[in-house]
C-alpha cells in the first residue's frame, strides 16, 4: 500500500481541518510529500506545524478553492517546484442541511463555488499536469449525499451529485491515459464540520453526531482504497454501501427511510425554527 505513496508528490486542500488533516497526516506516514492546503495562512501553518516531525516532507500552499487563479498557482506552481504532481485530493468543502425555504440564492452560490467550483479548477488545472507526466491520481470529496439524497439537503447534494458524475466520468474518460479518478463518500465522520453552516461560520450550539465515525479510521481506509484504484469510495462501508444500492435499485424500505427522515428533519425545524 505505501509504495502508492512513497515518495510522491500530493497536494491536499482544506488540510487544516477534518478529513483533509486526517489525510495528510496519513499521507505523511507513508512517505509522500504533501503540500497541505488552506485558504487561511496562519490556520494551514499551525496544522502544519503539527505535523513537523514529519521534517521537510510537510509543505503549505496557501488556497482559497473559490478561487480559479489561487488554485491555477497552487496546482502549476507545486508541479514547477517539485517537478511532478502525483496526487490532488480536492477535499474543502462546506455543509449544509437546510430547509429549503431558509435557503437565499447567496447559499447556493456559496455552496456551488465552495463544493463545486473549487472540484472544476482543481482538475482543469492538474489535468493538463498529469497528461504530460502520463500518471496521476485525482480523488475528490463527494459524499454519502453525493449518491442518495438525504433530505433537507438539496443545497449540499446538487454539488457532491456533481462531484460524483463528474469525477466518475472523467475515470473512464483518462484511464487510457494513466490518470486515475476517485470519488470519496463519506457518511458521517467526526470532523468541524457539523459544527459549520454554509459560510463557514462555527456555531457552539451543533454538535458532531455521538455515532460519528473517527477520522484517523477514515482517512487510513480511504488511503486504502485510492492504493487500489477504486473509483467510487464510501466510507464507513456499511451500512451505507447498501444503502446506496438499495437506493439506486429502488428498494421500498430504502424509499421509506428517507421519507422518515424528511418527516423528523421538518419536525425539528418546525420546532427549533432552524437547522443547520
Ligand atoms: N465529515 C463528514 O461527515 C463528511 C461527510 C460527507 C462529506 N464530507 C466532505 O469532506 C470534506 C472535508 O470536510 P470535513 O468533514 O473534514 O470538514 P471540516 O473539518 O470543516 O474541513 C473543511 C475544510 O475545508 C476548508 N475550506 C472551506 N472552504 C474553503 C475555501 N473556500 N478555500 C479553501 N478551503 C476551504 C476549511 O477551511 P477553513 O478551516 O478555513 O474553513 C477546512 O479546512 C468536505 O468536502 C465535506 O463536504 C464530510
Amino acid at each position: 500500500m505505501d509504495e502508492y505513496y512513497n515518495g510522491k508528490i500530493a497536494i491536499v486542500t482544506g488540510a487544516n481541518s477534518g478529513i483533509g488533516y486526517a489525510v495528510s497526516e496519513e499521507l505523511l506516514k507513508r512517505g509522500a510529500i504533501v503540500y497541505m492546503a488552506g485558504r487561511s495562512r496562519e490556520k494551514i501553518a499551525k496544522a502544519a506545524g503539527q505535523l513537523s516531525a514529519y521534517g521537510d516532507r510537510v509543505r503549505t500552499l496557501v488556497m482559497d478553492v473559490t478561487k480559479e487563479e489561487q488554485v491555477q498557482k497552487g496546482i502549476e506552481g507545486t508541479a514547477a517546484a517539485a517537478g511532478r504532481l502525483d496526487l490532488l485530493f480536492n477535499n474543502a468543502g462546506v455543509g449544509g442541511t437546510l430547509p429549503f425555504e431558509m435557503a437565499t440564492l447567496e447559499d447556493w452560490k456559496t455552496i456551488i463555488d465552495t463544493n463545486l467550483w473549487s472540484v472544476i479548477y482543481g482538475v482543469h488545472f492538474a489535468v493538463p499536469v498529469m497528461l504530460r507526466q502520463g500518471s496521476g491520481h485525482i480523488v475528490n470529496t463527494s459524499s454519502v449525499a453525493g449518491i442518495i439524497p438525504p433530505p433537507f439537503q438539496a443545497l449540499y447534494s446538487l454539488t457532491k451529485f456533481g462531484v460524483t458524475g463528474m469525477t466518475e466520468c472523467l475515470k473512464y474518460e483518462f484511464a487510457e491515459k494513466g490518470l486515475h479518478f476517485s470519488t470519496i463518500c463519506p457518511a458521517n465522520i467526526a470532523t468541524p464540520i457539523f459544527k459549520k453552516s454554509i459560510d463557514g461560520k462555527t456555531h457552539d450550539d451543533l454538535r458532531v453526531p455521538d455515532d460519528a465515525y473517527p477520522v484517523e479510521k477514515a482517512a487510513a481506509f480511504i488511503l486504502d482504497r485510492v492504493a487500489e484504484q477504486k473509483g467510487i469510495i464510501v466510507v464507513p462501508e456499511d451500512p451505507n454501501t447498501d444503502v446506496w444500492k438499495g437506493y439506486v435499485l429502488g428498494d421500498r424500505e430504502v424509499e421509506e427511510w428517507l421519507y422518515r427522515m424528511a418527516h423528523d428533519r421538518r419536525e425539528a425545524f418546525e420546532k427549533t425554527g432552524t437547522y443547520f
